[in-house]
């Protein structure tokens, strides 16, 4: 059976990425911020995204809460939904990347092997994960939306750190530890990798 890939033509735009990145003068790349559930993912990604939007650096943020609630509004937490859900996102995150965009996504991502389907999407240098470690007592303690409560009570099935599975990177390019650094101390930490790896700040050569 045809696939309907087989049928689609790719066009070449006129506009590359090369030129939106020099028009920008910072290149593109994706920081994927994986982690439990209230380790503090969306805050430190807001927070980047921040002090990016402050030195003229284009960026966006993609975040589980919100792109549930629209495009992934049809997938809960199974690992087949979970897998699309990243599988997505990834796709989306390529998208920004093309349009020169500094992407931070901050999805729960807790199987190694979709991480992996995301960081194959990319050049080498195109995708930076930054595990976002924070101990599960302590995310139990935040409980900022109440649901390791819940989870614990078994009113949500499949909660990752409580009847799902986290799967730790081997290698992810930065490590935070939220449960011993300040918001301030992880967030500077994700701005000297980017600064020391010539993401910002530097002659756009792409
Ligand atoms: S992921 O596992 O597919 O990457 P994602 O980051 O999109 O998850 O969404 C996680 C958010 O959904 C959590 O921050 C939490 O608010 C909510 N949530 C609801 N049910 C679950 C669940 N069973 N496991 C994890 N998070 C859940």
């Amino acid at each position: 059976m045809n696939s309907p890939q087989n049928e689609v033509y790719r066009h070449h735009y006129k506009i590359t990425v090369s030129d939106r990145r020099q028009m920008n003068q910072h290149k593109s790349c994706v920081l994927w911020l994986t982690g439990l559930s209230a380790a503090g993912k969306s805050t430190i990604a807001n927070e980047v995204e921040k002090r990016l939007f402050e030195r003229k650096v284009s960026a966006y943020v993609l975040d589980g809460d919100n792109v549930r609630h629209g495009l992934n509004r049809d997938l809960g937490f199974s690992p087949e939904d979970r897998k699309e859900n990243i599988r997505r996102i990834g796709e989306v995150a390529k998208l920004f990347v093309d349009a020169g965009l500094f992407t931070i996504a901050a999805f729960i991502s807790p199987y190694r092997e979709d991480r992996e389907m995301v960081r194959d999407m990319f050049a080498a240098n195109e995708f930076i994960e930054v595990y976002v470690k924070c101990d599960v007592a302590e995310c139990e303690r935040r409980d900022p939306k109440g649901l390791y409560k819940r989870a614990r009570a078994k009113e949500i099935k499949e909660f990752t750190g409580i009847s799902a599975p986290y799967e730790v990177s081997s290698s992810p390019e930065i490590m935070l530890e939220t449960d011993k650094q300040s918001i301030e101390e992880s967030v500077q930490t994700i701005m000297d990798y980017l600064e020391k790896n010539q993401y910002i700040d530097c002659t756009v050569d792409v």
